[in-house]
């Protein structure tokens, strides 16, 4: 007796599969909404007493006032660290860091952006992440802990003072935050592209298919 495949029967609709998972997608757009209030207030934040030799227009600035920015970017914390959490927690437990994100090797890396530069990178497979995109997505992970860490030293800095000496003291604390937000704001310009270039994996990030 010959056995049918769902695919030879004209009736049988087999459900495509999902790509990304319920909770991945609702920790990402979390993390999204998060990390544009964060950094929208803390651009009003470094206004107050900047860094560098320039401050930030108040059209991208959140909170109208040192004050008011102060109160966003403690409320929204509160959100990116315990979404945050919920994420890493799921990733170690589910194995999807394990599976999705490694391993990541120089030369693999190499090879894909040699196919990225010249078009030849295949998005045909939406499950499997290339090599760039593992680096990338592993690397703004890292990032992702580094500010928060960097954030509580500089929040903080006498009750957590051996995470604050562990980046040096309170003043290099402040300019790896900045390093750290100056990297996401990098990552998101590429990740957003690169999200616009190949709209299906942009939908599989809302529906999941
Ligand atoms: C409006 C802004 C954003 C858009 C449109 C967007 C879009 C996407 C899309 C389409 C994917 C799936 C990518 C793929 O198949 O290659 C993805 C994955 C990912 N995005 Fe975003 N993203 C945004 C904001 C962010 C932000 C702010 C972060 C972190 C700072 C972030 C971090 C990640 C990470 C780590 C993944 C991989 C997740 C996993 O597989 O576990 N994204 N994003």
């Amino acid at each position: 007796m010959s056995s049918l495949a769902a695919s030879d029967h004209p009736t049988v609709v087999t459900p495509a599969k999902v790509i990304q998972p319920a909770w991945v997608r609702t920790v990402h757009w979390i993390n999204a909404v998060a990390i544009v209030l964060m950094i929208m207030s803390g651009w009003q934040i470094y206004n107050a007493s900047p860094l560098f030799d320039f401050k930030f227009s108040s059209n991208i600035t959140l909170g109208g006032w040192l004050g008011g920015a102060l109160l966003w970017h403690f409320a929204a914390m509160w959100l990116l660290m315990v979404n945050g959490l919920v994420y890493l927690t799921l990733g170690f437990a589910t194995g999807r860091f394990r599976k999705k994100l490694l391993p990541i090797t120089p030369a693999g890396v190499l090879a894909d952006t040699k196919a990225a530069l010249t078009f030849k990178l295949s998005h045909d497979d939406l499950t499997r992440y290339n090599n760039v995109q593992k680096l990338l997505y592993a690397g703004i992970i890292v990032v992702g802990i580094v500010i928060v860490l960097s954030g509580l030293s500089i929040w903080k800095p006498v009750q957590l003072q051996y995470l604050t000496a562990l980046f040096g003291g309170y003043d290099v604390a402040r300019y790896v935050h900045f390093i750290c937000m100056a990297t996401i704001c990098a990552f998101l310009v590429v990740h957003v592209a690169l999200a616009l270039l190949v709209p299906k994996s942009l939908r599989a990030m809302i529906i999941g298919r």
